[in-house]
């Protein structure tokens, strides 16, 4: 994988599209793998700084950037771990040891996360729906750019991307919230394909 490729600087010509039989080759067979399918290795630094970099190219109406990254590795996960097992008692006092170490143990199924942040400027003429898409977009270009450096992720929400306790751990703001957590990492095996959508029925001519 080439690494050393420079960032663009402002105002250099760039190509408007790039013919790339591999590109459209990742794209329609691109799957996302389970977290609960992910091991090590992960990205290293310089890689997920360009996985990151790529996902911050995403379309952004009126250059608003409505999304902030937190990344977790390392004992970082082990630590959010206390977050989720404190929030998960505290939404159900009941649960049992078991469930309460599987919630606690969410971010170790993969080497890094990456929790991306919906982050909306109310005030900006650019429409809060717009920047809220931006944000999706971000994570998609996060899987495709991990793929494309030969890693497997996936992106889920999950409970504890709305549980308040959490958010209030991950100090968001009330302008802010969790557009997704992109699991990346190695498959431990590869996953198979999933029922798409029929063509005929999402697509019409007007
Ligand atoms: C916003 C969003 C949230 C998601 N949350 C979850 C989730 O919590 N759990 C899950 O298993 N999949 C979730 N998914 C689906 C997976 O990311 C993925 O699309 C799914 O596993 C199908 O794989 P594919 O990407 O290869 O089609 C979510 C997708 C999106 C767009």
């Amino acid at each position: 994988m080439e690494k050393k490729l420079q960032a663009p600087k402002l105002g250099d010509p760039l190509p408007a599209s790039r013919a790339s039989a591999e590109t459209i080759e990742l794209l329609r067979y691109r799957r996302s793998t389970p977290a609960d399918f992910l091991t090590e290795p992960g990205p290293d630094q310089q890689t997920l700084a360009s996985i990151l970099t790529i996902a911050a190219r995403a379309p952004d109406h009126r250059r608003v950037t409505p999304f902030r990254f937190v990344v977790f590795e390392g004992d970082a996960r082990v630590r959010f771990g206390d977050v989720l097992r404190d929030a998960f008692i505290a939404r159900e006092p009941d649960a049992d040891e078991k469930r309460i170490a599987c919630e606690q143990r969410r971010f170790l199924r993969a080497p890094v996360v990456v929790a991306v942040i919906s982050k909306v400027d109310r005030d900006h003429r650019t429409p809060e729906w717009e920047q809220i898409l931006t944000a999706g977009a971000v994570c998609q270009n996060m899987l495709i750019a991990a793929s494309a450096e030969g890693f497997a992720a996936q992106w889920i929400t999950e409970w504890y991307a709305y549980d308040a306790r959490v958010l209030a751990a991950l100090g968001l703001g009330e302008n802010e919230r969790i557009a997704g957590y992109v699991y990346i990492g190695t498959a431990k095996e590869d996953p198979k394909e999933r029922a798409r959508p029929v063509m005929e029925q999402v697509v019409t001519r007007f």
